[in-house]
Formats: C-alpha cells, structure tokens, sequence
C-alpha cells in the first residue's frame, strides 16, 4: 500500500468516527430537552402570569435584592431570566423544584436552616402545565445558556435523575 492511499484510508476512517460521534450528540441532545421543547411557551407565558409572576417578576426578573435573605431567614424570588441561576439546573430539578416546592426540595438535598418561600404547584399545576412553564421561561434564555442547560440536564439524566 503506497503511502498516499493509507493517508487518505486514515482521513476517511477518521471522518466517519467523527461522523458518529455527531451522531450520538445529535441524538442524546434531543432526548434531554424532548420533556421541556414539548411543553408549549405560549401557554406557558399565561401559567406563569397567573402562578409565577407574584413572585419572580411579570418579566422574570425577580425580587429586588434576591441573593440576601429577608429577617424571617426566607430569600426573595429569584429572577429566571438569563440574570437568575435557573439555567444552571437541569430540567429535572427544575421541574422537581415547582412541582414540590422548595421546602421539600431543601428536605431532599439535606439543605437546613433555610427557610423556603418558594410553593410546591402539585395540586394547582398538571406535569404538562408545569413543563409549559419551563418551556416559556427557556424562550427568555440566550442560545449560550440554554446549551450550558442542556448540558446540565444530561450530566443529571447520567446521574439518575
Ligand atoms: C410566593 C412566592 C413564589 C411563587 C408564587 C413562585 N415562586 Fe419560585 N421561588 C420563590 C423563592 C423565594 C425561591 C427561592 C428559593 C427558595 O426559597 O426555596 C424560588 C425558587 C424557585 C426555583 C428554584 C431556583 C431557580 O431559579 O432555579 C424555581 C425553579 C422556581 N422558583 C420556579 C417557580 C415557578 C415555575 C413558579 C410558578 C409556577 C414559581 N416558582 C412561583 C418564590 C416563589
């Protein structure tokens, strides 16, 4: 075999790991946001008017000085647009967070002497409604963060959750 012909068999055998690897990305990738790109936006934006926005702000930009816990121990709502830390989790907790609440929530990772002020949405939202409202907060979200989500989302799919 001249040297020319095995040069272009390692190029194009290299070609095609490459091509399979994008392949797999490509298909992993879908199945990690499938749960939130199906819930709808626009009804979304109308849940989160009437659930959310009390709280996180009619614009998601949550409370004035959210990082500070008030007297009573309990944080002010944070924003979830891109200024927030809700695009640092993945979809599972986020969606755990709404339906359960965060005392529950705080329960479950160990967290304690922290005061919630977030509401468990259990018995007023559906599963369906709940990812309709994470879907319309994602539309807030510049293409670098909801990658850096989608990425989130998929290290806690391999963890389990
Ligand atoms: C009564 C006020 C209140 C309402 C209403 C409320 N939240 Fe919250 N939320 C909070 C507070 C306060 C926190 C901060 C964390 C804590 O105290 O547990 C929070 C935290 C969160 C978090 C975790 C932090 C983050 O940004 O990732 C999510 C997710 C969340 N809220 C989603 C929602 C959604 C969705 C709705 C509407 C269905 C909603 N919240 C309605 C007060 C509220």
């Amino acid at each position: 075999m001249s040297i020319g012909v095995s040069m272009r068999w390692v190029t194009l055998s290299g070609f095609f790991v490459l091509a399979a690897i994008a392949v797999v990305i490509v298909v992993i990738g879908q199945g990690a946001d499938r749960k939130a790109d199906l819930g709808d936006p626009a009804r979304g934006a109308v849940l989160y008017a009437e659930n959310c926005a009390s709280c996180h702000g009619a614009n998601l930009e949550g409370q004035p000085d959210w990082r500070s816990p008030g007297e009573d121990g309990v944080l002010p709502a944070p924003p979830h647009d891109r200024t927030g830390h809700t695009w640092h989790h993945g979809d599972g907790l986020l969606f755990d967070y709404t339906k359960l609440g965060g005392a529950e929530m705080l329960k479950r990772m160990g967290v304690t002497g922290v005061n919630s002020g977030m509401p468990g949405f259990a018995d007023s939202l559906s599963d369906q409604e709940i990812w309709d409202i994470l879907a319309f907060i994602k539309t807030s979200w510049p293409e670098r963060e909801r990658e850096l989500q989608q990425q989130r989302t998929l290290a806690e799919q391999m963890k389990g959750n």
